[in-house]
């Protein structure tokens, strides 16, 4: 791999990463052909960082949030997460470093419509063994911490989306977990509260979390510090929000430029 590889290594040294991916390739085959959903990546992430994941459909972000999640290994490359290698693990040790380590948000808030909201907020703890009464304890601040404390006897579905995605953060942070995966964290909002729920993750990355989120929008992205975007299975593009602002800008304007020098049918029509 080129220069660009050892400049993001080098920056990831600077503080220790709490995610570090080493030239990760995630191979399917399918038939006869091979699909590198994951082809060659290699990514540090410190403690404290907000980083958007983006890229368009197809491009390999699932791929890679399933590998950060502990939820799949890579076929080959390493993947340490805070320092230890996580990347050959067998099923129930990864099982481990899920319950113990990260907090998953999901798109469809994953919630458990027969529970109430403190048992949904409780699953986590419940898996990770802690006795009943810290896991209410824990539970309760944790949906306190959303403005939700009062609704805990409710179930899910009497909540809006916003407030049952705000469950959903409750239970992430409820086992109090080094990273915090959001999978599309506001693609079953509307813009208002998906910005509103973005404006959540952000206070809680202004409080020491590291928050690692996949989106495909782009006004989302911008909510966090840093964005990574992938495409066919490659890391395209790693900088600060500010860095990506101005790419997508470049992006527009050469679109602009290419309407004017194949306009459409209309314009034709007007001349
Ligand atoms: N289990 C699988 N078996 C075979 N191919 C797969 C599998 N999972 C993903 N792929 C392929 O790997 C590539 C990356 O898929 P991935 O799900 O990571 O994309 P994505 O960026 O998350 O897309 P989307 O935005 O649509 O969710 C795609 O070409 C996909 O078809
Ligand atoms: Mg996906």
């Amino acid at each position: 791999m080129g220069a660009a590889t050892s400049a993001r290594e080098q920056r990831g040294q600077e503080k220790r990463p709490l995610i570090e991916l080493r030239d990760i390739y995630k191979i399917y085959k399918m038939g006869g052909e091979e699909i590198h959903a994951s082809d060659g990546v290699s990514l540090s992430i410190s403690q404290g960082e907000f980083v958007a994941i983006v890229g368009k459909s197809g491009s390999g972000k699932s791929t890679l949030m399933n590998i950060i999640g502990a939820l799949d290994v890579p076929t080959s490359g390493q993947y340490f997460l805070n320092g230890k290698d996580v990347s050959h693990m067998k099923d129930d040790e990864l099982a481990g470093i899920r319950n113990r380590m990260i907090g998953f948000i999901f798109q469809q808030y994953n919630l458990l419509p027969r529970e109430n909201l403190l048992g949904n907020v409780e699953l986590p703890l419940l898996y990770a063994g802690v006795p009943a009464e810290e896991r209410k304890r824990r539970a309760l601040a944790a949906l306190a911490r959303v403005g939700l404390k009062d609704k805990w006897r409710n179930k899910p579905m009497q909540l809006s989306g916003g407030q049952q995605q705000r469950v959903s953060i409750a239970r992430a942070l409820a086992g109090d977990p080094s990273l915090i995966l959001a999978d599309e964290p506001t693609g079953a909002l509307d813009s208002r509260t998906g910005h509103q729920v973005l404006e959540f993750l952000r206070q809680l990355n202004g409080e020491g979390n590291t928050i690692v989120m996949i989106t495909h929008d782009s006004s989302i992205a911008m909510m966090a510090k840093r964005v990574v975007r992938v495409s066919d299975g490659k890391i395209v593009f790693d900088g600060s929000v500010d860095d990506y602002g101005a790419l997508l800008r470049r992006e527009e304007e050469s679109a602009d430029v290419s309407a004017v020098i194949h306009p459409g049918t209309e314009e034709h029509l007007e001349q």
